[in-house]
């Protein structure tokens, strides 16, 4: 992905943050563009923001509801360019990236080159803006990813930034950045969160039984990772009519899976939410329990700083969802099973496609054998709106 030098309109991939236009005319030029191919983008950027985003990808499932951000300083002496100092989002209430980064390479900060995945912020929080940071560290460079669509930030950093005299090239891996952020870029540019529907299905497309039975239609190697898609998600929903045929706990479960927790130890559980009504002895409770239109409850999720929603079925919320256009990944695990017949749970309990035409077509992402299961990642090819918003586009 190439990368653009802040000007008047410029933004990098994937970071329409409003607001960001007329900041970026205070952004001082990059003077010297063409080494990494890009005007503003030098040679050596990809590679330490590359190692920003590894940072970032370190604390992917402890900084919500804030962005996972990494950052990395980089300093050049008489034999060349090394990182001094390097740094990732803290939990919440801690330090963000750049600070973690600019404190650990103190004053050899000065002169040097921050590379950050997300644009520094310019609001007062725990520790006061990052722009100012980097400013009073002696920063004179700085490499951002995208910038922030928050509107509290939106531009504003590197407006200070610029302001300030520091050079700033925005947009460099922006597109790894953009899949990195999506929950957060996605909740704070729509307030809602970023929704992944979780199906496990036969071949044939089929969640449960005739008699209601769901469990198990895949094998170990499937249900393990849809735990790692738990611990991913800052809340979990299930219809009523799951909670009353399952009784699922909802809860991430780490245990014989070091690659869910982590090391850094047991992860915060995901909000419990269940549309409609769950009884109070139900496994999932304490729960939430909300009620309304999707959009409507996606909302209050939003508001309820949820970045990224996992919703496990069933049949009925996964077709108000769809036909909505709401959901944002498709995760389905299919089984080497039949249920061979109509009798069977659909996946999608409702209205579907009226014609071939107006079938909802997405993109596949990922195909992955798990045991003896596939997992297919699908995404909407387009912004989704509703059923039939992917219409054959060749026509
Ligand atoms: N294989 C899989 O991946 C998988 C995953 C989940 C579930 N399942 C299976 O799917 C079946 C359950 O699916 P389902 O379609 O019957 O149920 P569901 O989609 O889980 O829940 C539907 C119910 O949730 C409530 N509800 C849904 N949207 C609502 C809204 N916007 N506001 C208020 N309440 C709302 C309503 O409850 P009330 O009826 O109380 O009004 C509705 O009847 C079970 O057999 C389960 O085993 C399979």
């Amino acid at each position: 992905m190439g990368a653009a030098t802040r000007g008047p309109g410029a933004q990098g991939a994937g970071a329409q943050g409003a607001g960001a236009q007329g900041a970026g005319r205070q952004v001082a030029s990059t003077s010297s563009p063409g080494a990494g191919g890009e005007a503003g983008e030098r040679a050596g950027d990809g590679a330490y923001l590359d190692l920003a985003l590894r940072l970032a990808a370190s604390v992917r499932r402890r900084t919500s509801p804030n962005p996972w951000v990494g950052a990395v300083v980089v300093a050049e002496d008489g034999r060349g360019r090394s990182v001094v100092g390097s740094g990732a989002t803290e939990p919440p209430g801690g330090r963000h990236a750049e600070i973690v980064a600019l404190q650990a390479a103190g004053e050899a900060a000065a002169g040097a080159t921050l590379y950050v995945t997300l644009e520094p912020c310019a609001h007062t929080g725990r520790t006061g803006p990052c722009a100012d940071a980097v400013v009073a560290a002696g920063i004179t460079r700085v490499v951002v990813g995208v910038v922030d669509p928050d509107p509290s930030v939106a531009g504003r950093g590197l407006a200070r930034l610029g302001a300030a005299g520091v050079e700033v090239t925005v947009g460099v891996r922006a597109v790894e950045v953009a899949e990195q952020l999506a929950p957060y870029l996605h909740q704070r540019r729509t307030g809602r969160p970023f929704v992944v529907l979780k199906l496990a299905t036969t071949l044939d497309g089929r969640i449960a039984a005739p008699d209601g039975s769901a469990r198990w239609i895949t094998g170990p190697a499937a249900r393990a990772d849809g735990h790692r898609l738990r611990a991913d998600a800052d809340a979990v929903l299930v219809g009523a009519g799951t909670v009353r045929a399952d009784d699922p706990a909802l809860t991430v479960r780490t245990a014989g899976d070091a690659n869910v927790g982590g090391p850094a130890g047991p992860l915060a559980q995901p909000l419990r939410v269940v549309l409609g009504r769950a009884p109070a002895g139900a496994r999932v409770q304490p729960a939430l329990e909300l009620s309304g239109e999707p959009a409507t409850v996606l909302d209050e999720l939003g508001r309820r700083g949820v970045l990224q929603l996992l919703v496990e079925g069933g049949a009925r919320v996964a077709h108000d969802l769809h036909a909505a256009g709401l959901v944002d990944r498709y995760v389905l695990y299919l089984a080497p099973a039949l249920a061979g017949g109509d009798d069977a749970r659909p996946a999608f309990a409702g209205a579907g496609a009226p014609d071939v035409a107006s079938l909802w077509r997405g993109r596949m992402v990922e195909v992955t054998r798990l045991g003896d299961d596939l997992k297919v990642v699908l995404e909407p090819t387009a912004t989704p709106g509703s059923i039939g918003a992917f219409e054959a586009e060749e026509g």
